[in-house]
Formats: C-alpha cells, sequence, structure tokens
C-alpha cells in the first residue's frame, strides 16, 4: 500500500422499507440518500453497506431500491447481511458471493485485505470462522473486519440484553487470535462508539435510519436524523469520522 490514505464509506441499518411509506414514522429513503450524497462521501475508496438492508423481513422492494441508487457507483460496493436480512433474496439484487448460504468474503483493497463476515442469522457460524482462521495469517500486515453484528458487549444497555451476537465467546476466541487485526467495523446497534476488546478495537457504526438511546434498557429513540461513518485507512493507522 502507498503511503496515501485511503477512504471507506460505511452506511449501516438502513431500514428501507417495501415502498415509499414512512418506517416508524421515518423517511427512510430520504435518510439513505442524505448519507450517500453528502460531501463526506465524495472521495470515498469503497462503499460498504453493513447490513440491515431491508427494513424487517428482506423486503424485496427495499433491495431494489438500493440496487438502484448503488448501480453507476462511481467506487466498489461492498455489501454483507444482516438480521433483517436474507442472501437468498438479495441474491436476485446484488452480485454476492455465497458459500453454503452464507455471504462471506475478503476483497483486495490497494495492495491490502478486508474481510466480510455474514452474521445474518445473530452468530458467526463455525465454516466462517474456519476460513478466517486459514485466511487471516497468511497475509502480511494489516487486515480490516466487516461484520453487522459487533462480536461483544457494548455497554449499550437496549442492544446488548435483547440482540448481542450469540456466539461471541466462539468468535471472540477466533479474532483474539489475529495480531494483524486490530480494527473491527461493525453495525446494528444504531448507535456510534468504539469498544475495546483486548488490544483490538470495535468501531460501531451509527444508522442512517434513526440512533437509539444506549443507556436505557428500553426502546428510546434518540434521534431520527441519518448518521454514518467514514474510516481513513493508512499506512499506520485507522481512523474513523462520524458524520450526521
Ligand atoms: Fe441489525
Amino acid at each position: 500500500m502507498a503511503s496515501r490514505v485511503y477512504k471507506i464509506g460505511q452506511l449501516s441499518d438502513i431500514h428501507i422499507g417495501e415502498s415509499e411509506e414512512l418506517v416508524q414514522g421515518i423517511d427512510v429513503r430520504a435518510n439513505f440518500t442524505k448519507a450517500l450524497e453528502s460531501s463526506s462521501m465524495r472521495d470515498i475508496d469503497l462503499l460498504v453497506l453493513s447490513g440491515d438492508l431491508a427494513n424487517e423481513n428482506a423486503e424485496r422492494g427495499a433491495y431494489q431500491y438500493i440496487a438502484e441508487r448503488i448501480k453507476d457507483y462511481r467506487v466498489p460496493v461492498c455489501i454483507i447481511p444482516g438480521n433483517h436480512d436474507c442472501v437468498e433474496v438479495m441474491k436476485d439484487f446484488y452480485d454476492l458471493e455465497v458459500h453454503n448460504g452464507k455471504c462471506y468474503y475478503s476483497i483486495d483493497f490497494h495492495g491490502r485485505k478486508i474481510f466480510f463476515l455474514d452474521s445474518a442469522c445473530g452468530d458467526v457460524s463455525r465454516d466462517q470462522l474456519d476460513w478466517l482462521e486459514r485466511e487471516v495469517p497468511k497475509i502480511d500486515g494489516e487486515v480490516l473486519l466487516f461484520m453487522h453484528h459487533p462480536p461483544c458487549f457494548c455497554n449499550h444497555r437496549f442492544m446488548d440484553l435483547r440482540y448481542h451476537l450469540k456466539n461471541m465467546v466462539e468468535v471472540q476466541e477466533v479474532l483474539s487470535k489475529f495480531p494483524n487485526l486490530t480494527h473491527i467495523f461493525c453495525g446494528h446497534y444504531h448507535s456510534d462508539f468504539e469498544v475495546k476488546m483486548g488490544r483490538q478495537i470495535v468501531h460501531v457504526a451509527p444508522s442512517t435510519q434513526m440512533q437509539i438511546n444506549r443507556n436505557t434498557p428500553y426502546f428510546n429513540l434518540e434521534s431520527s436524523a441519518p448518521a454514518w461513518q467514514i474510516i481513513n485507512w493508512g499506512e499506520d493507522f485507522v481512523e474513523t469520522e462520524v458524520h450526521f
């Protein structure tokens, strides 16, 4: 990788509905558009949609809408499913790499590798963990990982209590083996923050649909404004910016 800094735009938890109707009173299509077309995204080198593209249950209208919006996007777009998505349906709209029904893959990115996992079922399958154990040690230098669910508890009372990754013990045991993996990028929690997981940093991206208050054990809407994350990946550093 040359010394330039590469930029990745991460849009997460988009929650587009089947039709143009509002989703929980929120114009999620306008929110997605605001994020996609924001000036912060203008000079990105890669766009990642990190799950929950569809609002509730893999609505085809949601996938159709997003497919049209990213069809001629100026940089590559990487997609992973969230718990409201279904890879079998998404395959009709996107060119996905699917193994045994799971969408997991890696890409070459300016001489480095980025890995993507499928946690749509609420866990990360053993196949995927075995694949990581085979592939990550082959890479010299730093790698990045995207997955929809954070692989750890996050001090987000509402989400941790109800929707945490089911097999985080198994997942953490594997992830902790990789010295060249220090930054993990997730979504799912509808809130932006970073969590230390040993020497690894889990960066949780906000949602383009809405933000959920971290400090209450019940659902408490913090904001219905969209937010998104920009990742700056340099030779010796990774920095994130959250935009609203
Ligand atoms: Fe989710």
